[in-house]
């Protein structure tokens, strides 16, 4: 009986060790890259919708703009939930003109690399070179509590016709743009105030993106950085600065210590403006991988 249970044990064992080989490429997140650099205008609604939810279906990485607009039909309820698994976007963020649904579920977007602007024309209400662009809709939450950061580029949310969009007047713009400007009309009803659990420290306050505790806006890293950092210092000590090519934030000063790359990350984790190996690149999400 001692016996078949050490035998037990082994066999048990050698399976978990086997198995432990998977392990990392099961939790490795599954990434999805996916290159969208027009927008086509369908009139038939039902065609523009579904036209949209293709391109964006599944996709973690966007390379190119992500353009929500023109959901413009009152008698669709539109559907956004394939935005969900959007995590970075190269280009711009434009939602624009449209009539619903009430929630733009933007909940894993942390990046917007800010590389295009917004219809590359002079100025939209008087802005130009614009990342972020939320105007004229009827939505009555965009979610982006995972934010951290948009690279390049001005933000411009106007004109939007729901009072409950009031939450993203309490937003610490200043924490997530990270050259450009914000422009904001102040939304015409005040929002009840955030959560009390919002309330971080004396200089973080208020700021969330929807009335429940767990839709806090939440600092990239440590809420004061040593002022040379430029609010991205390392989340162990705020006085270590974080490199130039991380994006959100990082553990320490090398390019190896990101949260996120802005650009690519080469295969020992170094995050690079540049992929080296083009013209062989083959980047899946943000990796750049040579082509065997
Ligand atoms: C964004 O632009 C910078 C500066 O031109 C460039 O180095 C970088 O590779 C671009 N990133 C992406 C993801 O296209």
């Amino acid at each position: 009986m001692v016996h078949f249970s050490a035998l037990f044990v082994i066999v048990f064992a050698t399976v978990l060790l086997v198995n432990c080989d998977l392990i990392p490429t099961l939790f490795q997140e599954q990434m999805k890259e996916c290159h969208v650099w027009t927008t086509t205008f369908y009139e038939n609604p039902n065609f523009h919708y579904n036209n949209l939810r293709r391109q964006y279906d599944g996709c973690t990485h966007v390379m190119g703009n992500l353009v929500i607009a023109d959901l413009s039909s009152y008698d669709i309820e539109y559907d956004l939930s394939f935005l969900r698994s959007i995590r970075y976007v190269s280009g711009h963020v434009a939602i624009y003109a449209n009539v619903n649904p009430a929630v733009v579920p933007l909940t894993r977007l942390e990046v917007i690399r800010g590389n295009t602007s917004f219809r590359d024309d002079p100025a939209v209400h008087g802005v130009s070179d614009i990342t972020l662009l939320i105007a004229v809709n009827n939505h009555r939450q965009v979610l982006m509590p995972k934010l951290k950061e948009v690279s390049s580029g001005n933000v411009l949310i106007d004109f939007n016709t729901s009072p409950d969009l009031c939450y993203l007047d309490t937003i610490d713009w200043s924490h997530i743009v990270r050259e450009g400007t914000v422009h904001m009309s102040s939304n015409s009803a005040t929002c009840p105030p955030c959560s009390r659990a919002c309330d971080l420290a004396a200089s973080w306050r208020g700021h969330c993106w929807g009335r429940a505790d767990f839709r806090c806006q939440r600092p990239s890293g440590p809420i004061q950085c040593a002022e040379e950092c430029n609010d991205r210092c390392s989340y162990k000590d705020p006085s270590v600065c974080c490199h130039d090519q991380c994006a959100v934030g990082c553990t320490g000063p090398s390019p190896r210590q990101c949260m996120l790359c802005k650009d690519y990350q080469l295969q020992d984790g170094s995050c690079v403006s540049h992929c080296p190996y083009e013209p062989w690149t083959n980047p899946r999400g943000q990796n750049c991988i040579p082509l065997e």
